[in-house]
């Protein structure tokens, strides 16, 4: 709270020097504990310049997911009052699971600069590296029965794909059934949606969005992208988190409150994926697998696939490319 306390309160003087002392004022601290923020500030790649005897400035607007930041480009989305920020944690999902189950209101989101057990579908780890990606798992209460959840989670994918789009209209990626989001085959962002619920009604639901935006490389055998490598230059998380909570509170919002809604979201993930529609998969779903070529979304969200033994209803599991 206190490093993102001081950044603020250096963005909102950011054409002068701040002296030590006003800071630590402000932040009812000493000037040696300012001293140790700034420190660990820079050590976060954050540009303050000066020292304890002259006063600090910034030199550039620090591209952390800090509220203070977001929160001014979210006005009007229900994802502006419950930002919750962490330089380092273990889950964004683990964590807003856990807000949840204390009664957290819908619209809160986790952000994480750093994950250091970040989860993926199934056993799955997502690698988070600092400052580097986007972590970020939003809670959220529609009254919708479970079965609804998967579309949800499709709409989510749209969001993100869109997003993108917003921001570099050069980058059309790829979704692929349920819940990944590629380019050239290669993954550039997971979707890990998790719910509480009774038989017919949702409790809540935490949709947690990892995104690959500025890591430079990526071990060979994890095949997977980033925004940086498929444009060349950095990308502003900031940004992309601001059109990505924006997209994802119009896709929420149409899906809770607009008939027909769920139809038109099944269409625009069929019409946006290469991946619905006479595409030749391998499904691997409980321990089996079987091949065959693509066929639409049924009227649930859940993937139809021809097979030599006729048509074949995927409810879950990995599909991959034959
Ligand atoms: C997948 O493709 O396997 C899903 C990856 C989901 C990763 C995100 S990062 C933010 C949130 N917190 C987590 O621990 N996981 C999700």
């Amino acid at each position: 709270m206190r490093l993102g306390r001081t950044v603020r309160l250096l963005m909102e003087h950011a054409t002068v020097v701040v002296s030590g002392t006003k800071i630590a004022e402000e932040l009812d601290s000493s000037r040696s504990e300012v001293w140790r923020l700034i420190q660990q500030l820079r050590g976060l790649g954050v540009d303050v310049a000066g020292h304890p005897a002259s006063g600090y400035q910034l030199r550039s607007v620090p591209d952390l997911l800090l509220p203070e930041i977001i929160r001014p480009l979210l006005r009007g989305t229900i994802f502006d009052e419950q930002l919750h920020h962490f330089y380092k944690i273990a889950s964004t999902n683990t964590a807003a699971m856990a807000a949840a189950a204390d009664g957290a209101p819908e619209g809160s989101v986790f952000l994480a600069e750093e994950q250091t057990a970040g989860r993926g579908r199934g056993a799955n780890a997502w690698q988070s590296p600092r400052s580097t990606g986007i972590y970020c798992s939003a809670i959220l209460r529609p009254k919708l029965p479970p079965s609804e959840v998967l579309v949800l989670s499709l709409a989510a994918g749209l969001a993100v794909q869109s997003a993108i789009q917003q921001v570099d209209s050069r980058v059309k990626a790829d979704l692929k059934w349920p819940n990944d989001v590629l380019f050239d085959g290669q993954k550039l962002c997971g979707i890990l949606t998790e719910m509480n619920a009774e038989a017919t009604r949702v409790r809540y639901i935490v949709v947690g969005i990892g995104i690959n935006v500025n890591q430079p490389t990526f071990p060979k055998d994890l095949a997977a992208t980033s925004l940086r490598l498929i444009t060349g230059s950095e990308w502003s998380r900031v940004e992309l988190l601001a059109a990505l909570l924006k997209s994802l509170d119009r896709e929420y919002r149409e899906l809770t409150q607009t008939a027909g809604a769920r139809e038109s979201i099944l269409r625009r993930f069929a019409e946006n994926s290469s991946w619905v529609s006479g595409k030749r998969v391998r499904i691997e779903e409980n321990g089996a697998s079987f091949e065959g070529t693509t066929e639409g979304l049924d009227e649930r969200g859940f993937l139809r696939v021809r097979t030599p033994n006729g048509l074949q209803i995927v409810l879950s599991g990995t599909v991959r490319a034959r």
